[in-house]
């Protein structure tokens, strides 16, 4: 019994339930956030982009820049050339005078350093002049400007020196060749087609300049776009944290509203529990009660009817008399003030001590036999059910040594040890049996204490003393409550 009250006073004490927190909310690592991940993810992507958009545009900027100048430059010599040459409508070939027209306007030195090479082809591919006279007539494999000149384009591009014209001349340098369609004059029909060689130089410079600019303008539109975006997942991203953080929180306040619930609901399952316990207990007391008092008093009188029934006199039977009339007497108090619901009325207001030494002066003067009494007094008052459990106590624990160990050295004796209250009742009497053995079946007193002692959280023992006798004892905690403030 003791084992099974102990087991469901340690279950009861189980209060704490683990708080358990969804694993994605805690245990997970905590991820970049969407910023971060769209900072080097589009950062990266931007960054290919940029390259590929840079190249394109810049590539696009410079064929543009050179075409533009190929159509300024071509512009320029159909103007200068195209009258002079247009005998090639007739013939294959340029009269001296032509040929020496043009020596002349390519005689200057300016003229000639910006365009150090300058020949008119025929669309045959034949070279009808050229400022290099020794070419003049050749015919050489037509060069691909030449034959898009031929279908009405301005082209321009850096010079072949593998080409045979050039090679026969040992020209290396890679200048901008610009071949020019000059027709008839009054018609579409192409005549011959203009090359002049423009020295690259200046204008690789320029179009340096204008890459390197492409480039700066790709890398600043990308910036802003990235920035811009940027700002917008940032923007984005800090609503989602702080919702995500709310998230968290709601979650957490949910949990802790579960975990409150949960402990709520066992601790009104507990209390249920509790009050059927009690009940049982409170008739289980009523029995205590009962069994303790009048069942005791009225035993001790059938006890004394066997004295009456051997009394050698008058005197000796009307003493005997007399005493079980007092002890039915107060069987029948007991009894009333039970079925009144007043337990004891007479320690309500009395300090431990003193409700100790009432039940031990009654149990004397009920048994006329002598008990040592040695009590603490305590500081503060302990609580009824304290005061009506040490009742008890001392009123089983010495009607157990005179019924059972022969009253001889009944001791009652009470201390303190830290908040631990100790009561003992000891008698010197024979053999005693250990609870284990004395509790099934054998009677219900020591039963029916360990049951009230354990509903105060106090523990009992009954055991045989080694040097004979019988040695009950009770331990209350009074920390927990049972002090009277
Ligand atoms: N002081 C003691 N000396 C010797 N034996 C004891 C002592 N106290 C208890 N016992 C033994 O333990 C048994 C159980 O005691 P318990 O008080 O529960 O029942 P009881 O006294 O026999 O009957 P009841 O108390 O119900 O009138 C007793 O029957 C007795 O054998
Ligand atoms: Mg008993």
């Amino acid at each position: 019994m003791l084992k099974q009250v102990q087991e469901f006073e340690s279950g009861d004490a189980i209060t704490e339930v683990p708080l358990r927190h969804s694993p994605a909310v805690k245990a997970a690592p905590r991820r970049a956030t969407l910023s971060v991940q769209f900072l080097i993810a589009g950062g990266l992507v931007m960054q290919v982009a940029m390259i590929v958009a840079g190249y394109l545009i810049t590539e696009l900027v410079s064929r543009e820049a050179i075409r533009s100048k190929a159509i300024s430059t071509a512009l320029f010599m159909q103007n200068l050339v195209g009258p002079t040459v247009q005998e090639l409508a007739t013939s294959q070939t340029l009269s001296a005078g032509a040929i020496a027209r043009l020596d002349q306007l390519f005689a200057d030195e300016a003229v000639k350093r910006r365009f150090p090479y300058f020949e008119v082809w025929t669309p045959g591919g034949v070279v009808a002049y050229s400022n290099t006279p020794q070419i003049i007539g050749h015919q050489f494999e037509p060069p691909s400007g030449l034959l898009r000149a031929l279908t009405g384009e301005i082209t321009a591009d850096h010079a072949d020196p593998r080409a045979g014209e050039h090679v026969i001349r040992g020209i290396r340098t890679r200048n901008l060749e610009i071949y020019s369609p000059i027709r008839q004059e009054g018609s579409s029909r192409i005549i011959a087609v203009a090359e002049i060689n423009e020295r690259a130089e200046p204008f690789r410079g320029e179009l340096a300049a204008l890459r390197r600019s492409s480039w700066l303008v790709v890398a600043a539109v990308t910036a802003a776009i990235m920035l811009a975006l940027f700002g917008i997942v940032h923007r984005g991203s800090r609503t989602i944290e702080t919702q995500r953080k709310a998230l968290e929180r709601r979650v957490e306040e949910t949990e802790q509203l579960l975990l409150e619930n949960r402990q709520l609901s066992d601790r009104v399952q507990r209390a249920s529990a509790r009050v059927a316990e009690l009940n049982e207990q409170f008739i289980r007391g009523i029995g205590a009660d009962l069994h303790d008092g009048p069942a005791q008093l009225i035993s001790f009188s059938i006890l004394k009817i066997e004295d009456v029934r051997n009394a050698g006199g008058k005197a000796t039977r009307d003493r005997s008399l007399l005493t079980m009339q007092s002890a039915l007497d107060e069987a029948m108090r007991e009894i009333r003030s039970i079925s009144k619901g007043l337990v004891l009325p007479e320690i309500a207001d009395l300090p431990l001590h003193t409700v100790i030494e009432r039940a031990v002066r009654a149990h004397e003067a009920r048994t006329r036999t002598r008990v040592a009494l040695a009590t603490v007094e305590l500081p503060q008052p302990v609580s009824h059910a304290v005061r009506i459990c040490a009742f008890r106590f001392v009123q089983e624990g010495l009607n157990n040594a005179y019924r059972h160990g022969g009253a001889t050295g009944q001791d009652v004796r009470s201390w303190m040890d830290g908040s631990l209250l100790n009561l003992s009742v000891t008698d010197s009497g024979g053999d005693t049996p250990s609870v284990e053995k004395a509790l099934p079946g054998e009677g219900i007193g020591l039963y029916g204490l360990q049951e009230r002692v354990e509903s105060l959280g106090g523990t009992l023992t009954n055991r045989r003393l080694r040097e004979g006798g019988n040695l009950l004892k009770m331990t209350l905690d009074l920390s927990g409550g049972l002090l009277v403030a």
